[in-house]
């Protein structure tokens, strides 16, 4: 509802933006590091910290390094890392044998940050690109990403995740029923307080590009995701697949990407009203910290800017690989 304005110059805007203050006062969103989800990339190995090239900044850790950035992220007062394993090509396969690996790479890193970091949130991609030879979401049989046997290795993921201690698993696949599939697991096997964070508008995107080079799976990926991630025109298509999840026992849902899809962000919160986030992912990291480098734009401004973006239209958190740098500035 718009309140009738007074004409100018019985209005003007600017009474309310003259000074820090009152701007502070009247300021509608804020930005907290209780808003902040970390994604971090693992690696195997010991006491390494490796540069992503096309992730100024962003390193992938081995298991002992992700511990200590779990202490770090504690001690900033973020509430939750996402764990991501960058997996090598002997790894993978066409059946994602390691995906279902109690001891793979990415739960052998959440059982040693629980046991280290035992008050931080961890939250795994349940997903099978890591770890398929195919670079896909799902299974590959004669060309076509199959959906329903992809949903059985899923579930098994999902519990083998759920069984190392992740607090939270996110479904990042978009195969058709998995939500379902795999809160029914949950909740047969015990693990009925393992929440489920849906990627649930995720939009078929150029902007995943640095991530994909960050878990090794640019080189194994043929084609694209359009066959199961959603079409960037489509709005309703992204609230009738957030309704679903929501449906199928999903207890908070994203929007993914973030920056070009704010309108769906908006969108799904008024629509369900449940916890929303946005993943502002690889891409418009690149961006922003590639302007940043080469002193086109001041990169913390753009970083904050950006934030507060998610958080004025109605998300309730961010997975934004700014995360300690942002806690750390609003820390001071
Ligand atoms: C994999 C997955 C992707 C991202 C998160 N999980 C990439 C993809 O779908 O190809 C992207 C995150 C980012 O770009 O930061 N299912």
């Amino acid at each position: 509802m718009r309140s009738p304005l007074a004409p100018f110059p019985l209005n003007r805007s600017r009474r309310l933006r003259q000074s820090g203050w009152i701007r502070d006062m009247v300021a509608g969103a804020s930005l907290t590091a209780d808003d902040l989800i970390w994604p971090i990339f693992v690696r195997e190995g010991v006491g390494i910290v490796e540069p992503i090239a096309s992730m100024p900044g962003v390193n992938r850790l081995s298991i002992d390094e992700a511990v200590k950035a779990a202490n770090e992220a504690a001690a900033l007062g973020i509430p939750c890392i996402a764990l991501f394993p960058y997996t090598e090509a002997k790894d993978k396969n066409s059946e994602c044998t390691e995906a279902f690996n109690p001891d793979n790479l990415v739960n052998r890193a959440t059982r040693a940050i629980k046991a280290a970091v035992p008050n931080i949130g961890i939250m795994l991609d349940v997903a099978l690109d890591p770890y398929n030879s195919d670079g896909h979401d799902g299974f590959v049989r004669d060309g076509i990403i199959v959906n329903d046997e992809t949903l059985m290795a899923l579930e098994k993921q999902a519990l083998v995740q759920a069984e190392s201690g992740a607090d939270i698993l996110g479904p990042s696949d978009m195969m058709d029923g998995r939500i379902g599939i795999i809160r029914q697991a949950l909740e047969a096997h015990d693990f009925t307080d393992v929440a489920i964070m849906a990627y649930s508008a995720k939009f078929a995107s150029a902007f995943y590009g640095p991530f994909r080079d960050a878990v090794g799976a640019k080189g194994a990926l043929k084609g694209d995701k359009k066959t199961y991630q959603i079409d960037a025109r489509n709005s309703d298509e992204a609230l009738r697949e957030t309704a679903r999840d929501i449906a199928e026992g999903a207890d908070m849902v994203m929007v993914k990407p973030g920056m070009p899809y704010l309108d769906i962000c908006q969108r799904v919160k008024a629509e369900f009203n449940v916890p929303t986030f946005a993943y502002q992912v690889s891409g418009e990291y690149a961006m922003i910290a590639a302007a940043g480098g080469n002193g086109w734009i001041d990169e913390e401004k753009a970083m904050l800017e950006t934030l507060m973006a998610f958080k004025r239209a109605g998300c309730d958190g961010v997975l934004t690989y700014f995360a300690p740098r942002v806690a750390a500035l609003l820390a001071e």
